[in-house]
Formats: structure tokens, sequence, C-alpha cells
């Protein structure tokens, strides 16, 4: 398992990196008072709404709503993931990235001994393509599947050598040298003691991270062999759940990627780019997953799943269609391509070239159809049953998906499937429509007390310290109070972390958006003298708040005859204060 990156750590860095100086490398910012602005890169527009403050450490687009800290912009902007991008921003600030692993916080690893050896042995298996004695039938085999030498450059592939300890004499000449092959999936430890090569009298195929460095192969035999395809376990820099095989050579290779293609195999993804579909990514033997969708919509807008035309491809399908439901929305694309029976994405467009192939790519199955369709063959929707049955099946799928426009449009699908004029799809009290979309400009300029005193602690989080025991607002109770709570708690440890930090802290937890968008607001002044006079007036308001809703309680009670003697005292003190105003 991957270590994690130590919060402090995360916190440190934001202190260390001006995000005006990090975005001014990207865009010609200029200064407009406090602020800095630029025309926004994340939308097509002639006047500058996008906007950086210094002050917050944080970037604003007035236009489409793009907003984020510096970290934020840079997974944005470089289509990087978070790991990625801490470890962009701290070779920048010159920090060293610290691991601390999941089961103990202490301890610390550092991968790049791993990277190391993982490039020095893929730069030895392709070494081995060109030098070794036995390396013909490899080019053989290769040449024979339609490869140029030039394919196989591009995806660095190699030749491991037949042998038990080929790769074993050439790099593991220490005990530490050997313990990293190992931590690296490329030796096994014998039961007897010793150790051999995992990959023998193979095709190696290098998986590289979007970084470019290399985290594990694949290994492929030149015959009939088992297993057909040999893969590195997963290691602390491989992961197979989250790794696309070609992502990375992809990204080479298309200047502005638009649609990738997600196929099965390693000679799927190398046979495509042999025939200029340089945009095809395979999984690593395992099923799309989350995080994997995740990954290629931070690349592109559209993802086509190919799949075999045959039972188990269309069971595969569905798999990725559920997978895909959380991911979906509006300005997002995912469609459905199946195969014909027998044929795989490598034999086809060897068969009938590019421009038939990506015929059957522009036809494909957009991902509404195939929702659609799937769940209509399950009922008969010419009957009233049929058609309850079929809201039924949609419901728990639809309900996943996240607010928005193309929900709406996919409620309105099943409204007229079914026939039935409002198909509710909420249960119960569900908050997640609140300030969750893009695009909405402004926090409303009237806000509660309770987001006013955030927007506010988001505005200059110092202003922490003067807010008094945060536990004393325990009482207001749901998500906001906690949220409230735990802000202030954070802030009056941290006083001086600037509100780009704060946002890192809660990456990754449902609130983050809901911060994100009250990070946005523009107070009606600017001075701080201000801004604390409006803090100190937002809490007794707030809890001015908590005590009329503990009145109404109370009062409740007393009508009900259920008052005990102190929340009678209570009660009296409540109304007393009330009084007085
Ligand atoms: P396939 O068996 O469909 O092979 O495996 P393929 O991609 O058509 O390979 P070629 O054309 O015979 O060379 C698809 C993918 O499943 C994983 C690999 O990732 C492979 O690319 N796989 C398959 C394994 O991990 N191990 C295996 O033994 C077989
Ligand atoms: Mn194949």
């Amino acid at each position: 398992m991957a270590g994690r990156i130590p919060q402090q750590f995360i916190d440190e860095l934001m202190s260390r990196t001006d995000i005006v100086e990090l975005i001014g490398e990207y865009l010609p910012l200029k200064k407009a008072g406090r602020e800095f602005t630029a025309c926004c890169p994340f939308h097509d527009e002639k006047t500058p709404s996008f906007t950086v403050s210094p002050n917050k450490q944080f970037y604003h687009c007035f236009g489409c709503g793009a907003h984020g800290t510096a970290l934020g912009f840079l997974m944005e902007y470089e289509h990087l993931d978070f790991v990625e991008a801490v470890h962009e921003l701290a070779e920048r600030a010159n920090l060293t990235v610290p691991l601390e692993s999941r089961d103990s916080s202490s301890a610390r690893h550092d991968n790049s001994e791993l990277y190391t050896i993982l490039e020095e042995t893929a730069a030895w298996f392709s070494r081995q393509l060109r030098r070794h004695t036995e390396a013909d039938r490899a080019i053989d085999y290769l040449k024979r599947r339609g490869l140029s030498g030039a394919t196989a450059a591009a995806f660095g592939i190699g030749f491991a050598p037949p042998g038990w300890d080929n790769l074993l004499r050439e790099f593991g000449n220490s005990a530490k040298k050997r313990r990293q092959l190992q931590q690296a999936g490329l030796i096994i430890e014998k039961k007897q003691g010793g150790n051999y090569d995992r990959f023998r009298n193979r095709i190696m195929f290098p998986i590289r991270n979007t970084r470019g460095r290399t985290v594990g192969f694949g290994g492929r035999v030149l015959g009939e062999d088992t297993p057909k395809y040999l893969n590195s376990p997963e290691t602390a820099v491989f992961h197979k759940g989250s790794e696309l095989y070609g992502l990375y050579e992809a990204r080479q290779a298309v200047r502005k990627l638009e649609r990738i293609l997600v196929v099965e195999g390693y000679m799927d993804v190398i046979s495509l780019a042999q025939h200029g579909i340089h945009y095809a990514v395979a999984t690593l033997g395992t099923a799309t997953t989350r995080e994997h969708l995740k990954r290629l919509f931070r690349n592109v807008t559209e993802i086509i799943f190919c799949f075999d035309g045959d039972r188990a491809g269309r069971d595969a399908a569905i798999r990725a269609l559920e997978n895909a439901v959380p991911e979906m929305r509006e300005g997002r694309g995912i469609r459905f391509m199946f195969l014909p029976e027998g044929e795989d994405p490598d034999s086809l467009i060897q068969k009938e070239g590019r421009g038939n192939f990506e015929e059957r790519i522009t036809d494909s199955v957009t991902f509404s159809k195939f929702f659609f369709d799937h769940l209509t063959a399950q009922t008969d929707i010419t009957t009233i049953e049929g058609r309850a049955r079929l809201i039924d099946l949609a419901r728990p799928h639809l309900q996943r998906l996240p607010a928005g426009v193309f929900r709406e449009m996919m409620a309105a699908r099943l409204r007229e499937l079914s026939r039935l004029e409002t198909v509710k799809l909420e249960r119960g009290n569900n908050t997640t429509n609140a300030g969750t979309r893009r695009g909405k400009k402004h926090v409303k300029s009237t806000l509660s007390p309770l987001r006013l005193v955030v927007a506010l602690l988001l505005q200059c989080p110092r202003m922490a310290t003067i807010a008094g025991d945060p536990q004393r607002f325990r009482s207001i109770g749901g998500e906001g109070g906690e949220l409230l709570i735990q802000l202030l708690e954070l802030l009056q440890d941290n006083p001086n972390l600037k509100t780009g930090a704060v946002l890192e802290r809660w990456r990754n937890r449902k609130e983050s958006r809901y911060l994100a968008q009250l990070a946005q607001w523009k107070p009606p002044f600017d001075d701080e003298a201000g801004l604390e006079a409006e803090f100190r007036g937002a809490l007794a308001r707030l809890e001015q708040q908590q005590r009329a809703h503990r009145t109404d309680a109370l009062l409740q009670k007393a009508k009900e005859g259920t008052l005990s003697a102190e929340e009678k005292s209570e009660l009296q003190q409540l109304l007393n204060r009330d009084n007085q105003g």
C-alpha cells in the first residue's frame, strides 16, 4: 500500500508556495487592486475574469467557476493527480516529500530508489532486445505482430532473456540492491533462501505512470506458454487499480487529447498506436475502477470503453457502467463499443484499418442509451407493472448521479419511458444540491449566520483566535455545526494557515466544495478591522440563533408537559435574556 503524505507537509508546502508566482509562470498575470487577473485558461474568454488572490492563496474564475489552490491549479492545468502535483510543487520549493505508511505514522518511506531500479531495469530490458544473443526470436515475434521499431521504442518495449538470474546478476550485487529489486517486484525470494528473476524469456512492456516513470512491467511469452502475460505485483509505486497502461504514451503522442479509448490488453494499445490511434489505454487485468475514471476524466471529457461482443464483454460493460455512474455529469461523455465476436482491437485494426475502426468509435453507444437499453431489456415496458419495475431498477442508479443537468436529463428520460409525470429521486432530506455545482458564480449575498462565520474565517483564518471555545457551537448540530467546530479548532491551533492551506485540509472530504464555494465570497469591505467587526457580529447572531432554537425546543416540551426542573430554569433564563433584547 502506498504511504500517505503527512498533512503537516502539505501545510508546509502551501506556506512555502506563492500561488501568484506559480500561476504567473503559466499565465500573464496583471495586478488589479489586491489581486491578479488573467484570461481564464479553463474556458475561452476575451476579457479576464480569472482572479488570483495572494492573500487567500486561492484562484477563482468568475466566468466559468473554476477555482482552487496552488495544488488544485497544477492538477487542473497540468492534468496531474494529487500526489503528482504535490511532488511538482515540492520540487519547486526544494522540499522532499515524506511519506507516512498507513500502519505507522512515524515510518517514512522514500520511493526514489525504487523508481531508479525500475528505470535501470527498463533500460536494461530494452538493451537486451537490441543486443542479447537470443533477442532475434523476440524481434521476429514483434515484427510478425506488425510492430515497427519506432512503435517499440515509443513504448520502451524490451526483452527479458531466458535464464533464472540475468537481472539478479546485473543489478543484485549487494544485499541492499537485492532488497530493492524485491521491493520493485523484479525478483522473487526462494523458500530455501536466495532469489530468482520474476521475468524470464518474455517480451517486456514497461508500465509508466503519468509522469513517465516506470512503475512496473507486463511480460508476454513468445509462444504459447502460460501465463501468457505476467505482471509486476502491487508495490509501493505500482497500483493496478489506478494505473492505466498507455496513458503516459498517449499524452506524449497527442498534444491535446480529446478522447480516450479503454481497451483490455497491452498489445491492443500498442497495435492501435501502430495504426495511428494514439489515444488508447488499457487497465491492467482488472475491471475499470472509479479511480481509473477519475484519472481519465482529468485528461479528457470523452471516454470510450471497448468490449468483446460476447456475453463476458456485455457483463464487463455493465460493471463499467455501474462504476461510471457517480462520475457522470454534464460535459462528460462515456460510450460503449462492442467488437465483433472473436476480435480484439489489435486483430480488428489490422483487418480493417484506422478509418473503419474510428467509424466504429463514432457509432458506439452512449452512456444514457446503454443504461436505459440495459434496464428496459429486463422488463416489459408495454405494461404498467413493467414500467413500475423500470423505475425501481433505475432509481438507485440515478440517485448516485451527481446533481446537475445530466441527472435531470436522465430523470426526464426515465419519466418518458415510464410515462410517469413525476419520478421522485430524492429520499428524505437530501442536501447535496447546495453549492455542489460549478459555475454558480457568487455566494449568495445574504448568508446565514453559520455560512457567514465560515466565509469570514476563510477570508481571514487568523480571526479564529477571537472566536472563543469552539465547543459552545456543539448544539448547532448537523454537518454544518461539525464543520464549524473543526474549522475553528484547526485554525486556533494553526492561526497562520492561509485559506488555500485550509482548503487542502478538506480535500477528499465532502465539505470541500462547500468550503471552496464560500472561499470565493467577496466581502463588502476588505480591511481587517471591518472583517473582524463583521465576524464578531456574525458570531453573536449565530449564538442568538442557537438560543432561539433551544428556546423553541423547550417551549415545545413545556406545552407537552415534559419539562424537567432544570430545563424550566434554563427556559426562564433564555426568555429573560430575550426580553432584555
Ligand atoms: P488477452 O488474453 O485478451 O490477450 O489478455 P491479448 O491482449 O489479446 O494479448 P495477445 O494479443 O495475445 O498478445 C488481455 C489482458 O489481460 C491481462 C493482460 O493485461 C492482457 O493484456 N492478462 C491476460 C494477464 O494479466 N495475464 C494473462 O495470462 C492473460
Ligand atoms: Mn490480442
